[in-house]
Formats: structure tokens, C-alpha cells, sequence
């Protein structure tokens, strides 16, 4: 699926304090149990990579990936809430898996929620298949219960656009 000439998907390298505001935006606005300005800050490491999705100067959604050695992991993904259900998570996901790709990666990891049927269908979509369950992994928080994550995989097949 290829990107509205509207839009673009850009490597966000420099966590400056707006950017962090950015990011921090997207959390609050996408996330049920966001991310603290500190987590989104400690991501910026040389093994990670902070995929910003923009329209013009806006920071619509960003996703969060992790490359060491031939397996990639999806540390998150989100679109501000106003924006979703256009395909444009799907666009961050794709473009998060080819630099996973570039990197190295030949598969990636990730865990959801099981209520989570945008994430679930996203994922889905793009080719994760479930490889387990994790009991009681997220914490009860903002009045959901505790819940199981369901573990994913990701295998990256050669012909793939990524
Ligand atoms: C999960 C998320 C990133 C998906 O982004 P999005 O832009 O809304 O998703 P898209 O519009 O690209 O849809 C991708 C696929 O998922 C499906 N999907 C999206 N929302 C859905 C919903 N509410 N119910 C069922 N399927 C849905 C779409 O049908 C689409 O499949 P298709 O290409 O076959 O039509 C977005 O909903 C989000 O930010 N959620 C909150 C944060 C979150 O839960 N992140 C994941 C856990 S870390």
C-alpha cells in the first residue's frame, strides 16, 4: 500500500523537547495506558528506530521498532484517534517493517492486547500470525481490567514490499 503524496514517513533521530511534545500528543490522543514523556525519550537508542507518521508538519502517529541482529520487535504504534480507520497505520506499520527490513530484521516480535481488535485486524492485515499468550500481562489501568497479551510474529517473505 503506498503513501497519499499527503503524507510521509519519516525517521524521527533526535528526540528534541518538541518532538517529544509531538509524540507525547499521539500517546495521550491513541493509547489507553500511554507511554510517560521519559519512556518515549528512552527509546531513542542506536538498536531502535521512532518512525514518525506526518501530514505537512503534523505528527499524526509514530510507531516504535527495535533491530538486534536478525529480529526486529514493534515496541508500539499509534495514530492519534481522530485520524484512524484511513489506512494510515497500516502505511506506518508497512514502512516500520521495511527499516526493519533494511536493518537486518527477517522477522518481528510484538504483543497486544486481546481486546484490541484495531491492533489485532492491523496486524493481522499485514501478516502477523499468534505464536502464544501471556496471562494477565498489561496491569489494570484507567478502568480496564488486567489482561492477556497475545504474543505475534511477523516473517518477512522474499517478493514482500517491504
Ligand atoms: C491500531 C491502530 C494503530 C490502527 O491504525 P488505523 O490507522 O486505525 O488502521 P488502518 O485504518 O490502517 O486499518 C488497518 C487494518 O485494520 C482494520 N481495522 C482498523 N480499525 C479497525 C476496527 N476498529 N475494527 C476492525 N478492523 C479494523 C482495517 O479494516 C484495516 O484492514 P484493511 O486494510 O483490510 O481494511 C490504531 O487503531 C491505533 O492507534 N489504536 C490505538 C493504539 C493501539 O492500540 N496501538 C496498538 C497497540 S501498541
Amino acid at each position: 500500500m503506498s503513501l497519499p503524496d499527503k503524507y510521509r514517513v519519516q525517521v524521527i533521530a533526535e528526540p528534541s523537547p518538541e518532538v517529544l511534545k509531538d509524540l507525547f500528543a499521539v500517546e495521550l490522543s491513541a493509547h489507553i495506558d500511554p507511554w510517560s514523556i521519559d519512556q518515549i525519550e528512552a527509546c531513542f537508542d542506536p538498536c531502535t528506530e521512532v518512525l514518525g507518521l506526518y501530514q505537512k508538519h503534523e505528527l499524526l502517529g509514530f510507531a516504535v521498532v527495535r533491530v538486534i541482529l536478525d529480529e526486529a520487535e514493534l515496541f508500539t504504534i499509534g495514530i492519534k484517534t481522530a485520524f484512524q480507520g484511513q489506512g494510515l497505520g497500516r502505511m506506518l506499520l508497512e514502512s516500520a517493517l521495511a527499516a526493519c527490513v533494511r536493518r537486518g530484521a527477517r522477522c518481528c516480535f510484538l504483543e497486544v492486547r486481546e481486546s484490541n481488535a484495531p491492533a489485532l485486524a492491523l496486524y493481522r492485515r499485514c501478516g502477523f500470525t499468534q505464536i502464544g499468550l501471556r496471562a494477565r500481562y498489561y496491569r489494570a489501568c484507567a478502568g480496564h481490567p488486567a489482561e492477556n497479551a497475545i504474543t505475534m510474529r511477523w516473517d518477512y517473505a522474499c517478493g514482500d514490499n517491504t
